[in-house]
């Protein structure tokens, strides 16, 4: 497995690599949902290369930056073990030189939820995503389902500009209890850990209602009802959306998921589930 730091580098290697390239971009501090990506990846494409960049742009500025967990040496075991061709982890200053005015802005679907919680966040991701597509030039890129919106995000700018390649969604990895893996879980205390998997039981609970008929405020409400019974748990948000746009739905007819945000002291852990499937 090659360990590729420049951008200039890793386009002269993309050049000698066998088609089709599939992508898996992450911000390091891997567990098994990336290694699942991986795993797609590998049994879809002849290379496969996974970006590790803890990108700063997409972080607020009161956001976790500066302490987002870093495990290099770990994360490329990983990958290798998983079959992975290449690893691309450029410095900030590759991505981001003194010079750097260019920006990608999705609107609409980014205005609700993460989006309104995190302002700025799908701008930056947008930008370094379209970044490590021109520079990778990917057959296919791999996205988990844990972050919805972002991949609602993703899947728009493609559309919208055109880009010339596949997103792949992946399904969302979860713990024997249910909590979705996720490289924050590592900032969760023993109690809020034990307090977690509250979010996948306000999800479970959704789609059984669904499946009851029971109508979307009755849903959103009961979900609440679940997290707020949780003493360590602090409810941000709570929604039944259309998937593609991120705005809320009130017929439970078409594409409809169940998304959620909540704080356990500093850390605040995002799920969804489709309510249809
Ligand atoms: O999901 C992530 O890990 C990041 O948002 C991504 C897609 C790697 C962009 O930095």
């Amino acid at each position: 497995m090659e360990i590729v730091r420049e951008v200039d580098a890793l386009k002269a290697r993309r050049a000698t690599w066998p088609g089709p390239v599939g992508l898996v971009p992450t911000m390091g501090y891997l567990h098994e949902g990336h290694v699942e990506l991986v795993r797609r990846a590998r049994a879809e494409n002849a290379t496969v290369v996974v970006s590790i960049f803890v990108n700063p742009t997409q972080f607020g500025p009161s956001e976790d930056y500066g302490r987002y967990p870093r495990a290099f040496e770990r994360d490329c075991a990983m990958l290798e073990a998983a079959g992975t061709d290449a690893v691309f982890s450029p410095a900030p200053a590759a991505m981001y030189p003194e010079t750097f005015s260019s920006w990608v802005v999705v609107e609409g679907v980014t205005s609700r939820l993460e989006g309104a919680s995190r302002p700025g966040h799908f701008r930056g991701v947008a930008t370094v995503c379209n970044k490590l597509f021109n520079i990778v030039n990917p057959t296919r890129a791999y996205f988990g389902q844990k972050d919805a919106q972002q991949v609602a995000v993703i899947q728009r700018m493609v559309r919208d500009l055109n880009m010339n390649l596949d997103i792949v969604v992946v399904p969302t990895v979860r713990e024997a209890d249910g909590l979705a893996m996720s490289s924050r879980n590592s900032y969760l205390s023993a109690e809020h850990r034990a307090a977690a998997p509250v979010l996948y039981r306000a999800l479970t609970v959704a789609r059984a209602m669904r499946r009851e008929g029971r109508d979307a405020n009755a849903i959103r409400l009961k979900m609440a009802e679940v997290v707020r019974a949780e003493p360590l748990a602090v409810l941000d948000y709570v929604s039944i959306v259309n998937p593609s746009t991120f705005e809320e739905t009130e017929s439970l007819n078409g594409p409809s998921l169940a998304v959620l945000a909540v704080r356990f002291g500093a850390t605040r852990l995002i799920d969804n589930m489709r309510l249809d499937e």
